[in-house]
C-alpha cells in the first residue's frame, strides 16, 4: 500500500541512497583489513539494499569473488555489470587495481554507470559492449579504446543464460587479454550449458577447474588458466594433466 503511493523514482533515490551506505561501510572495512576482505555481513547488507536477488550473484560467489579479488596480481575483467562490479572496485581500490566491466544491456549500462560515477566508484571503466555474433555462438564486442592485456581475474557473470552458446565466447574471444596464470570465476558452474562449456574450453585451451557450492546452486566453477597467455592447445596433447576433479 505505501509502496504504491511512492513515486517510482523517489523509491530508486531511496535504494540508491540506502545501497551507497553499505558500499561505504565496506570501503571503511576494507580499509582496515589487511586482506582487504568484507565481511559477510556487510555483503549480505549490501545485497539487500542492491535488490536485485534474480539477477545478482549470490552470497557464495561474492564471497569468492572477494577473496580473489583481494589476491588478485592486475587488472580485472568483469563481463556482465550490476552488484558485483560495485564490490569490486571497492575491494580492489586499496591496492591500486581497476576493473574493466562489459555490459551489453544500453539501458542496463546506463543505470549501473550513473550509480557508479555517484558512489565514487572511480577505479571501474564500465564498456557497453552489444553481443554480436561469432563463428557459431555470440559474445560481447570487443570495446574499442585501451583494454589490459593482463587481466589477472575475469568475473564471468553474463551474458544472460539464453545468449547463443551461453559464456563459451569469453575464451574464443578474449583469452588473448588474459594474464598466463588468469583465474576465471563463472558463475551458474551447476547447468548443463556450462559443464559443456567448460569441457569446450578444455579441449581448446590448458584449463582446469573447480566447482563449488554444487548442493547449493547456483555453483560456480574456479577456471584456471595454465599456461602462457590464453594460447590454444596444441594439436594432440594429453588432457590429463589439464583436468581438474569436480
Ligand atoms: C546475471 S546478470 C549480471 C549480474 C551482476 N554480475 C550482479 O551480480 O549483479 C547478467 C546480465 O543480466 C542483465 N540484468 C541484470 N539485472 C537485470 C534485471 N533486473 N532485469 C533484466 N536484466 C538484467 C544485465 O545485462 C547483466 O549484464
Amino acid at each position: 500500500m505505501l509502496r504504491s503511493l511512492v513515486p517510482g523514482r523517489v523509491r530508486q533515490l531511496i535504494r540508491e541512497t540506502w545501497f551507497r551506505r553499505e558500499l561505504d561501510r565496506i570501503r571503511r572495512e576494507v580499509q582496515d583489513r589487511e586482506d582487504t576482505m568484507p565481511s559477510r555481513e556487510s555483503l549480505v547488507a549490501a545485497s539487500r539494499a542492491w535488490g536485485n536477488p534474480a539477477w545478482s550473484a549470490n552470497l557464495h560467489y561474492l564471497v569468492e569473488m572477494c577473496q580473489q579479488a583481494s589476491k588478485a596480481q592486475g587488472p580485472i575483467l568483469e563481463c556482465g555489470s550490476g552488484l558485483t562490479t560495485f564490490l569490486l572496485g571497492v575491494v580492489v581500490a586499496r591496492r591500486g587495481l581497476e576493473v574493466w566491466s562489459l555490459e551489453h544491456d544500453r539501458a542496463w549500462h546506463a543505470r549501473v554507470h550513473t550509480w557508479l560515477r555517484r558512489a565514487r566508484v572511480d577505479n571501474v571503466h564500465l564498456r557497453h559492449a552489444p553481443l554480436r555474433a561469432y563463428d557459431g555462438f555470440d559474445w560481447y564486442e570487443r570495446p574499442s579504446g585501451h583494454v589490459p592485456h593482463d587481466f589477472a581475474l575475469v568475473i564471468c557473470d553474463g551474458p544472460p543464460s539464453e545468449t547463443a552458446g551461453g559464456r563459451y565466447g569469453l575464451l574464443p574471444v578474449m583469452a588473448s587479454w588474459m594474464a598466463p596464470d588468469c583465474v576465471i570465476l563463472l558463475d551458474d558452474a551447476e547447468r548443463d550449458s556450462e559443464m559443456e562449456l567448460l569441457r569446450r574450453w578444455q579441449e581448446g585451451w590448458h584449463v582446469s577447474f573447480e566447482r563449488y557450492g554444487l548442493d547449493h546452486p547456483p555453483a560456480h566453477a574456479v577456471v584456471r588458466l595454465a599456461t602462457s597467455s590464453g594460447s590454444p592447445r596444441p594439436d594432440g596433447e594429453s588432457e590429463a594433466h589439464t583436468r581438474a576433479g569436480t
